[in-house]
């Protein structure tokens, strides 16, 4: 069996939900007057993406994009696009909903897929931001917790594609690194 219990959790389901709350009244406010299609990126987003829809008090749209890190460290395909979104986001306000931030490669990539489409506005907004391990000039416009080097599981992370339905956020204990 594998343990999912990583004793104190670094965010607890009701800090992330709290979180959640604030950024989803700031949204709610910016895009007051918008017509907003939500996207979010799988799977990392798909906890994250799902409350925070639910905290917003606009009507919206929504699409996913299902990505995955590309083996090949290539900086400039950091991902695979696995399923791209079906919705035309030509002239579109946008709002990309990605789980965390590290190096920012992602995010970069993923912002300039879809500048290219010619989006009314784009923006993102991130549950994690790792700020320390950026390799990319890029922030995200809304951000959840800051939080320092290390490797977190839970709330849609994984490790190796596991804990990612772990209701809190965790810091990875080295010794769970080795599971296969
Ligand atoms: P970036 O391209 O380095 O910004 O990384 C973004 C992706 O790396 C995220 O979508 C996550 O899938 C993954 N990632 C980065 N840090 C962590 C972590 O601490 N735990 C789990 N996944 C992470
Ligand atoms: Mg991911």
């Amino acid at each position: 069996m594998v343990g999912i219990d990583f004793g104190k959790p670094l965010f607890t389901s009701e800090e992330i939900q709290r979180k959640i709350h604030e950024l989803g009244a700031r949204i709610s406010t910016d895009y007051a007057d918008k017509d907003l299609l939500v996207v979010g990126v799988l799977k990392g987003a798909l906890f994250f993406m799902s409350d925070l829809l639910r905290s917003l008090r606009i009507s919206v749209r929504m699409d996913f994009i299902h990505s995955t890190s590309s083996a090949s460290q290539d900086r400039e395909h950091p991902v695979h696009i696995i399923a791209d979104m079906k919705e035309d986001i030509k002239g579109k306000h946008v709002l990309l909903v990605e789980d965390i931030i590290d190096s920012g490669l992602t995010i970069d990539f993923l912002k300039r897929m879809l500048a290219d489409r010619g989006p009314a506005s784009l923006k993102v907004c991130v549950l994690l931001d790792k700020p320390g391990r950026r390799q990319v000039q890029i922030e995200a416009d809304y951000a959840g917790f800051r939080i320092p080097n290390k490797y977190v599981v839970g709330y849609g992370l994984d490790y190796k594609e596991r804990y990612r339905n772990l209701p809190y956020i965790a810091v990875l204990p080295l010794e769970e690194r080795q599971t296969p």
